[in-house]
């Protein structure tokens, strides 16, 4: 505890020297989500990072997050704690796919869920996170969508936007594949007055035992305001953090231990370097940031 006290003591002297700001998302480590700056969901985080005046962003969070910061706000410096840090599902889709589509289909509009990397983004029309991407399917002129990379949040979509045509892709979230509906069946019988939240993310057998489905905010603020006082929670267990903050007399249940290790490779003791030795910038050819920002400034202004 007094290490920790020196290392975030440390870490605030050397935000304020640098003009810096810390952002996390709900599944990194609870000592970083107390430290940051902003805590939120990947489209909230997008929107803070577009807006920020400090000059240097230290994100907490996956390589896609980091990306995505500095395609919007190119001028500053963005730091990861961690650069392996990687969202094995932003890689779950193939440029050729996107091309035979387009092909295909004289009115494609690809829709690349912002867990993606640049170079995908790079061939997208929009991007969507999982508290916009019906909103924004729904927006779009186009009858014919190629939903990339998920798989999950794109059926989850098409469900929701019956009247156009979602070709889904086969990418998945490695983490939220391991919540089974077998296991919320159980906490379902352990825990009978309990409300189900699930992030798009999870399969559709886990989505169809869901009370409520939303990102990791939406889901957040649901908790926050149901009068219910139990909940089964289908997501990785990082947002544990919040709920518990903000609802000490509820209760939350996770089925196991589901824990993304790319979000969990960010440390205090990594904030600390990256802060004081500048190491670890997040850099992009030119040409790759220029092409992949559109999607992404796409989705700012329909998403809002
Ligand atoms: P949201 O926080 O936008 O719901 O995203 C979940 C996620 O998997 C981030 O990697
Ligand atoms: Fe990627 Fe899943 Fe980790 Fe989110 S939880 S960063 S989707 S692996």
């Amino acid at each position: 505890m007094i290490m920790e006290n020196h290392l975030i003591t440390e870490i605030q002297r050397l935000k304020k020297e640098k003009n810096a700001i810390i952002l996390a998302h709900y599944y990194v480590n609870d000592e970083l989500q107390a430290l940051a700056d902003y805590v939120g969901d990947s489209f909230y985080l997008a929107k803070v990072a577009k807006g920020t005046d400090a000059d240097v962003v230290v994100f907490c969070g996956v390589s896609f997050m980091g990306e995505s910061a500095k395609m919007l706000n190119p001028e500053k410096t963005v730091l990861m704690p961690d650069l392996t840090a990687d969202c094995p599902m932003a890689h779950m889709a193939q440029v050729e796919r996107i091309k035979e589509l387009r092909e295909k289909y004289d009115d494609l509009a690809v829709v690349c869920y912002i867990n993606s990397t640049a170079e995908l983004k790079r061939y997208s029309d929009v991007c969507v996170t999982s508290s916009n991407a019906v909103k924004i399917v729904k927006a779009l002129p186009n009858q014919n969508i190629f939903f990339i990379p998920d798989v999950n949040l794109g059926r989850f979509v098409a469900e929701q936007v019956p009247e156009k045509n979602v070709i889904l892709n086969d990418g998945y979230c490695p983490i939220h594949k391991e919540i089974r509906p077998e296991g919320v069946r159980m906490q379902k019988e352990k825990y009978p007055d309990a409300l189900v939240m699930a992030h798009p993310e999870c399969e559709e057998s886990v989505l169809k035992l869901a009370d409520y489905i939303g990102s990791t905010a939406d889901m957040i603020a649901f908790a926050k305001e149901s009068e219910c006082k139990e909940f089964i929670v289908c997501t990785e267990e990082g947002v544990n953090y919040r709920l518990k903050a903000d609802n000490p007399e509820k209760k939350f249940y996770f089925g196991g231990e589901y824990l993304c290790r790319d979000m969990k490779l960010n440390t205090l003791e990594k904030v600390l370097h990256v802060l004081a030795t500048g190491e670890n910038e997040m850099t992009l050819p030119k040409e790759v940031c220029e092409q992949a920002v559109k999607p992404l400034e796409r989705m700012l202004v329909l998403g809002k």
